[in-house]
């Protein structure tokens, strides 16, 4: 078997057409367009390919958005000082703190800081929570454009057996959530697990490790579908995902490329958050339609 590519660049080129509207809308009824802050601390690279890349989306679907770029030794009263005058901002709707922070700020602390309302992540311990319950409000935006993916190939979770490698806050542990809440039967797995073992027995596996090269075609199950949410550099410097692509992609029924898979659905969901967001807070509901 040949899999098919899950194409994460059509489908989060049409989530975002679907906002379109929905911004527009929104901007007549308010007098101006969902708000988004992204801050960013420090000069890690990636950091700022990914904030530039947040920031060029927001503007290209018409959202208002601010960066407010702070210098590496900035003092954790500073940053929390930042997110209180956000918070308070009327016209900020979504507020984002770009991760890794630098080593000596409290990301949980600068997290929970986050009015939950405005928390386009879905980071803070109330949204988490919310979904750990299954009533969930603002979702991680990975985890969330994971779902999407499946739903736009019209597939059904509920009954499968899925498999999520790497338990993080920010993909592991709410992709488990979002899957249990569709009713897939869950294995979470981590460092300690038989990640083979389990992967074999899995209708899906979901890779999100950040170590190229982990998911082999012997960790795979005959037609199985397989997300990588891996981003990682090969020995020559080219992107890549924690799954080997041309092996496994003989074996799996479907398969997500990287690049062109989970990444570019990353950014659609959130802003697909910002404007449930704006909604919530100034119509009292954040579903389409
Ligand atoms: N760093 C890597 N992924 C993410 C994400 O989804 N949100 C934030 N804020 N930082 C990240």
């Amino acid at each position: 078997m040949v899999a098919k590519l899950i194409d994460g660049k059509a489908i989060a080129e049409k989530q975002r057409a679907l906002l379109i509207p929905e911004v527009s809308r929104f901007a007549n009824a308010v007098g101006r367009p969902p708000g988004i802050a992204v801050v960013r601390v420090g000069e890690d690279p990636a950091s700022k390919t990914y904030v530039a890349s947040k920031k060029r989306t927001a503007q290209a679907l018409g959202l208002n958005s601010w960066e407010h770029a702070l210098p590496e030794h900035t003092k954790q009263a500073e940053l929390l000082g930042l997110i209180a005058r956000l918070n308070e901002d009327a016209c900020v709707d979504g507020i984002l703190v770009q991760l890794p922070l630098p080593k000596h700020l409290d990301a949980h602390e600068v997290l929970r800081a986050i009015s939950p309302g405005k928390d386009i992540d879905g980071f803070h311990p109330v949204n988490a929570g919310s979904l750990f319950q299954g009533v969930p409000t603002l979702v991680p935006c990975t985890p969330l454009g994971v779902m999407k993916m499946l739903e736009e190939m019209g597939y059904s979770v509920a009954g499968k057996r899925a498999v999520v490698i790497g338990r993080s806050n920010i993909v592991g542990r709410p992709m488990a959530a979002l899957l249990l809440n569709a009713s897939a039967t869950v294995v979470l797995c981590h460092s300690k697990s038989d990640v083979k073992a389990e992967a074999l027995r899995a209708d899906i596996v979901i890779s999100a490790v950040g170590t190229a090269g982990l998911v082999k075609a012997d960790w795979v199950r005959e037609g199985a579908v397989v997300v990588d949410v891996g981003m990682n550099r090969d020995a020559a410097g080219k992107l890549c995902g924690d799954v080997v692509f041309e092996e496994v992609r003989e074996k799996a029924g479907w398969i997500t490329p990287v690049p062109g898979g989970v990444g570019p659905m990353t950014i659609a969901m959130l802003m697909y958050n910002t404007v449930q967001a704006a909604k919530l807070r100034h119509e009292g509901q954040g579903e389409r339609g």
